[in-house]
Formats: structure tokens, C-alpha cells, sequence
């Protein structure tokens, strides 16, 4: 391989990890990809497999040093257990910003610097990174409408019925099978992924397609078997020719995730895949930079890592992901152990 080639694979790896900024020349990925005659991946990304026999560690100090992410704006961590409780108010409310912290790296930060964190003693014992936290979910009109019916849905069960039924975006009418969830109603760990594929849409299943397999053994390498978790999407109907999903979707689909957190309650959340953790998190930072630390999705720690099917893309990506998945099993332990301290106590 040519260093052009080496060069364009790197840039369209960087790329998939959401980063679009060159610091030379003010360049950007797009503009130096054509240049170098590569065609414009965005669009294939999902379905053309990507060759990863060559992983990216051994490529990337070759360029390392003129690929630069811009840096986004920090909002504040709270891990507030009672913001839970509130999300049928949230969802027919305007968004509240959160402060910003004036810091390009969170995690150069130590816990005790930052400003406007309450964070619970269990867990900030953990000494984590701490990244980014959304206070409340995105509302619009049409999330509220939606949600006063969603909202007051009293099982998971009636949840995915309700989502069966949808018909609030235009996805319903190409999909087979609508794809709620499934898993335990109690579980401690919930895995939100992006939208059904091919598979998930033929089977009315999650996560049951290649990147399905390697999901259940990535939460076997932590202990944790498919029953003991939940696992849904974004997204409940399959988009079609698996595009990413578009905001009205996005929006439309909302409630139905919210209410089955909300139901669950679990003890950690992991957003596989940059499309997940920017839809939870709401924010556009890329993925490369909101996995290995800490988040907050209304008081229940976030934790992201890369989609499993960008693993079965990019070996180079299963290092870090068994690193994040790690971090999450921690948090789970930590929180656990802290349940029992407390009925130990009472
Ligand atoms: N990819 C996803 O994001 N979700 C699934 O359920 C399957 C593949
Ligand atoms: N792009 C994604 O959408 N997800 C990943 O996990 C990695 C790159």
C-alpha cells in the first residue's frame, strides 16, 4: 500500500469517527479526500464493508499530528437521581442548557475542579473521566404530543405494543417488523443502540444480525448474558437501506426509549455507536471523544463506545471498546455494592 492509500484510509477511519477538521491548511477531511481522489464514503459507510485488515494504530502517527477534532462546548455534569422522575414534565418542556465548563479536555480535569458537579460519593470513588451530561431530553411539539400518550404506558410490554402500532414517522411503511426491545424489565444494564437492521427488521428483534453476535459476546467478556440486559435502538422501525436515521424520526421515536429507561431505571446505560450516544447525549461531539468517560443521561451514568458493527469493520476499534465495556461493568459493581451499603444500613 501506497502512503496516498495509507493516508485516504486513515482519513476515511477518522472520518467514521466523526471528525471532519485538518488543522493544515484549513483543510478539511472531505476536501483532502478528493484531492487524493478517494470518493465520498458518507453515504456507504453502512453498508460497503470497509476493508480492515490493516488496523489504523499502526497508520496513524504518520498524520497524526495534522488531524485535529474541534473542540466542543463541555456542558456540566450532574448526576441527579431525581431528575428521573420528571421526564414526562421534561419532554413537553423546553430544552435547558446546561452551563459550560471552559475546559477543552475533560478529562485533563480532575472531579474535584470542575464547577456544577454532584456527583454521588460511590462514584465519583471511582475516579472516572468525566465527559459530557444532558439535563433533559430535546422537546418539540411533536415529541410532546406524542409523549403524553407514551408516558403514562405503564410496562415495557405495553411500551413496544404502542411502538408497534406507531405510525408517527414514515419508517412503519417499509419496515416488516417494528423492533421495541427486549431483554429483563429490571435489568441494571441497558445497551441502546442505533435502529434495527436487516436482520432485527425480519425478526422483530434487536440486535440479532452479525453485530447482534458480537454484541452478546462483548457483554459475555463482562459477565453479563443477553437476558440479564435490555437491549433496544433509537430507532424502532428500520430505516431504509439502513440510512442514518433523520431527526423528525429521531424525534418521533423519542418517547418510546425515554418511557423504557424511565421503566427500567437501570444502573448504567452503554450508547453503541456515535449515533446513540449523540442522540442521548444530544450533542454532535464525535464519538472518538465521548467514549472513555463518564456521562449522565437524566442521573443514570452514560458510558459510549463504538458500535459493534464498526468493530466487525475495524479490529483497531475492539481495544478501546473492551476498555469502555470495562469501565461500564465498574460502574454497575460501584453502584451495586453502593445499594447494598445502603440497605445494610436502614
Ligand atoms: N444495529 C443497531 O444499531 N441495532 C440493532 O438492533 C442491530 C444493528
Ligand atoms: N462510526 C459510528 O457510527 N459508530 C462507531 O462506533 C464508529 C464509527
Amino acid at each position: 500500500m501506497d502512503a496516498k492509500d495509507r493516508l485516504r484510509r486513515y482519513l476515511e477511519q477518522r472520518r467514521e469517527l466523526g471528525e471532519s477538521e485538518l488543522v493544515l491548511d484549513a483543510m478539511s477531511v472531505d476536501d483532502l479526500m478528493s484531492m487524493i481522489g478517494a470518493k465520498n464514503l458518507k453515504s456507504a459507510q453502512k453498508s460497503a464493508p470497509v476493508e480492515h485488515a490493516e488496523l489504523v494504530a499502526p497508520i496513524a502517527p504518520v498524520v497524526a499530528e495534522v488531524v485535529q477534532v474541534a473542540p466542543a462546548p463541555q456542558p456540566s455534569v450532574r448526576f441527579d437521581a431525581s431528575v428521573t422522575s420528571n421526564w414526562r414534565e421534561v419532554l413537553g418542556q423546553p430544552t435547558t442548557a446546561s452551563e459550560s465548563i471552559a475546559a477543552p479536555t475533560p478529562k485533563a480535569l480532575p472531579l474535584s475542579r470542575r464547577i456544577d458537579v454532584h456527583v454521588p460519593t460511590w462514584l465519583s470513588a471511582l475516579e472516572l473521566p468525566m465527559g459530557l451530561h444532558v439535563v433533559h431530553a430535546a422537546a418539540d411539539d411533536h415529541a410532546a404530543q406524542l409523549a403524553s400518550h407514551v408516558t403514562t404506558l405503564k410496562t415495557l410490554d405495553e411500551v413496544a405494543e404502542s411502538a408497534r402500532q406507531c405510525t408517527r414517522c414514515a419508517l412503519h411503511s417499509n419496515a416488516r417488523h417494528a423492533v421495541p426491545g427486549e431483554g429483563n424489565p429490571l435489568a441494571d444494564f441497558v445497551c441502546v443502540g442505533e435502529a434495527p437492521g436487516a436482520s432485527e427488521d425480519e425478526q422483530g428483534r434487536p440486535f440479532v444480525g452479525e453485530a447482534g453476535e458480537l454484541l452478546t459476546k462483548i457483554l459475555g467478556a463482562i459477565q453479563l448474558e443477553r437476558n440479564d440486559v435490555f437491549i433496544c435502538n433509537v430507532l424502532k422501525h428500520r430505516p431504509p437501506m439502513n440510512r442514518d436515521p433523520l431527526p423528525d424520526e429521531v424525534h418521533a421515536c423519542q418517547p418510546y426509549l425515554l418511557r423504557q429507561l424511565e421503566l427500567i431505571k437501570p444502573r448504567v446505560i452503554l450508547a453503541l455507536g456515535r449515533f446513540a450516544a449523540q442522540t442521548l447525549l444530544q450533542t454532535v461531539t464525535p464519538i472518538g471523544k465521548l467514549r472513555g468517560q463518564l456521562h449522565a443521561f437524566h442521573g443514570i451514568p452514560l458510558i459510549v463506545t463504538y458500535h459493534p458493527a464498526a468493530l466487525l469493520r475495524n479490529e483497531a476499534w475492539k481495544r478501546p471498546t473492551w476498555d469502555d465495556v470495562k469501565l461500564a461493568r465498574r460502574v454497575l459493581d460501584a453502584s451495586r455494592a453502593e445499594s447494598l451499603r445502603n440497605a445494610a444500613s436502614e
